[in-house]
């Protein structure tokens, strides 16, 4: 949460960062701000809101400078106004932008009070600005005040500080929040992440946990958690500016529906060949670690946790391992009890989900046989910090609700699960075929989209409804949770997954002509079983809304509602391919009800704080 930019040139900085916090905007969109040095002048700009807003500000003010900080902010501290938004200053001279929490912030507030500094603002950020300050007054310089004042922070974060009294200097630090170097011809950058630099550079560098960075815009110098000069080494990053780009869509989260087909595809790619999956995808050494596996514990958070879930009723289903699934946040303070020869699998987009990475560092210490991660950000820490990885090449997912990568995730636990499936003894025949299965999910995702129409007609008769209920069986439970998750996340109506089963178990109390009820009715064993549950729903007289295999046949007569076909491919494919309509569902939905489908209200992309 929270987006930093920072920039040292010898050119007017202001676009680099303005452009930077556009594309960081999916980590937090309360307000946004930023500060140069203007001659020998600290100036700054703030503004509520959206980085237009700032832009806008900065048409009617305009500030320049060579040297500069930018922020856009998810609020954790002080509520999103201007007085909290970053960066934070003390006495004009001192700037910081900040990404994370401080923990300690109300004994250094007190501390720091003592000193003399007045806070103006209720956020945890405001006692770095004065505690850098503070120390630079003993005389030290701004690396070494910053590298003291780290010292003292309890927490999680990344920083980016400048001073009026030092031109042409940024610090940067982080310790459990991203930030990445840029390297550009005399002039370097720090981000968040490398999408909101790509348009000045594609050579980057990547800070270990708790790295401090000093910028200027000749020179680069790295200093590890010791103090110690250290090298990092340089990336070129394949991002092409294209990527971040919305196009001919009206928003991104269309354009990542839409682009499902390929992104699958993509993370499918040179991964599978004569129907077999290929050797060492996994890494060179994955086969003798994969094949000691006994029972996998998977961790994640929200819709990541959703295509964890799914891989649980595969491992158990075609690999006959035992298969545990948790939220990170709860993981992380559980005592859990890991059993032998456990493997540790996290999934996340980002790789920076903080509860994700805290769950993986737990995990450490309770003898796993290894980590795997299954992630879309290459040098992401998860990856970093995972022995083996799988890459889901979803290429980068701006919109808030996530589409396209849960779909890539669904890919990569297939490559993973079916391997582990024909090591544990899955029948040759069984294996060949669901692995052919897995390499027509492109195509049948692309034919999924083409419901596009039908849904978004469909989606006129939720605008005004308060609540919806999600029902799946079996491995299409999940695809309920998701299609609940993303239509409460985007339109803000009231949404429930359940196990359809479970319906009678009190969800059924809710059940009236009020209540859209939407199915996941796979021609699988289950399907008679969901029919029994579909019937609960009927004689209450809600409105059934039924996407289902196309052979499937449901007596529609004198139903409320709407049946919507498609083709799942099967058991190993159909949580992807139905999920499709649902993602559209809630695009649709969001759209008529006129919220920001991108950015909705209170949420953030990539969660970096507890
Ligand atoms: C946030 C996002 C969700 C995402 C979750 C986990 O809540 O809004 O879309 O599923 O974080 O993110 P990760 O990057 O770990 O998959």
């Amino acid at each position: 949460m929270c987006g930093i930019v920072a920039a040292a040139a010898e050119r007017d900085v202001v676009p680099i960062l303005i452009s930077g916090l556009k594309a960081l905007e999916y980590r937090g969109y309360d307000s946004a701000g930023l500060s140069v040095l203007s001659g020998e002048e600290l100036a700054r700009a703030r503004t509520v809101g959206k980085v237009r807003e700032l832009e806008a500000r900065l048409e009617s003010h305009p500030i320049s400078g060579m040297t500069g900080i930018a922020h856009t902010r998810w609020a954790t501290h002080g509520v999103p106004n201007e007085v909290n938004a970053h960066p934070h200053v003390s006495i004009d001279s001192v700037s910081v932008v900040h990404n994370g929490i401080i923990e300690n912030h109300v004994a250094l507030r007190e501390e720091l009070k003592g000193h003399g500094y007045r806070f103006d603002s209720d956020t945890d950020t405001e006692v770095i600005a004065h505690l850098v300050h503070h120390l630079r007054k003993q005389g030290m310089d701004l690396r070494s005040a910053v590298q003291a004042a780290i010292q003292r922070l309890h927490g999680a974060f990344a920083i980016a500080v400048m001073s009026r009294d030092e031109p042409g200097h940024v610090i940067g630090a982080r310790r459990g929040s991203p930030l990445v170097v840029g390297i550009g011809i005399g002039e370097n950058f720090l981000g968040s992440d490398v999408q909101a630099l790509i348009k000045v550079t594609n050579q980057f560098s990547y800070l270990d946990e708790g790295d401090l960075v000093e910028i200027t815009r000749n020179s680069i110098q790295v200093y590890d958690l010791d103090g110690n000069r250290v090298e990092r080494r340089v990336h070129t990053s394949e991002l092409s500016a294209d990527a971040v780009e919305r196009g001919e869509y009206r928003h991104y989260m269309l354009k990542e529906i839409f682009e499902q087909p390929r992104a699958v595809a993509d993370t499918l790619e040179g991964r599978i060949a004569s129907d077999r999956i290929l050797p060492n995808i996994f890494g060179v050494k994955s086969d003798e670690l994969l094949r000691r596996v006994r029972h996998v514990q998977i961790v994640a958070c929200g819709t990541s946790y959703h295509a964890g879930m799914v891989a649980r009723y595969w491992l158990e289903g075609l690999a006959g391992i035992p298969c545990s699934i948790e939220v990170a946040s709860e993981y992380r303070y559980r005592q859990a009890v890991v059993p032998a020869d456990s493997l540790f699998l996290a999934i996340s987009q980002s790789g920076e989900t903080a509860d994700t990475l805290a769950a993986l560092r737990e995990g450490r210490q309770h003898g796993y046989l290894g980590s795997f991660a299954i992630c879309n950000v290459p040098e992401s820490s998860l990856v970093r910090e995972s022995d083996l990885v799988l890459m889901t090449r979803a290429g980068p997912e701006i919109g808030v609700a996530s589409t396209k990568a849960f779909t890539t995730q669904l890919a990569a636990l297939a490559l993973l699960v079916l391997e582990l499936a024909r090591m544990n003894g899955l029948a040759e025949e069984r294996y060949l075929r669901l692995v052919n299965d897995l390499s027509t999910l492109p195509r049948r995702i692309a034919d999924a989209l083409e419901l596009a129409p039908q849904i978004a007609e469909l989606a006129e008769r939720f605008v005004h409804k308060h609540h919806a209920l999600f029902l799946g069986r079996g491995v299409n439970f999940p695809v309920a949770l998701e299609g609940a998750l993303k239509l409460k996340e985007i339109s803000y109506i009231h949404a429930e997954g359940y196990p359809a089963g479970e319906l009678k178990h009190g969800p059924l109390a809710l059940v009236d002509e009020d209540m859209p009820v939407i199915a996941v009715a796979p021609n699988n064993q289950l399907l008679e079983k969901l029919k029994s549950n579909l019937e609960e729903v009927r004689a209450r007289g809600g409105e059934l809304f039924v996407i289902a295999d196309d052979e499937v046949r449901i007596d529609s007569d004198g139903v409320r509602g709407a049946l919507i076909k498609v083709n799942s491919g099967g058991n190993l494919i159909a949580p992807a391919v139905f999920t499709v309509p649902l993602q559209l569902l809630a695009y649709h939905v969001a759209v008529l009800r006129g919220t920001d489908v991108d950015q909705p209200r209170n949420l953030a992309k990539s969660v970096t704080v507890e």
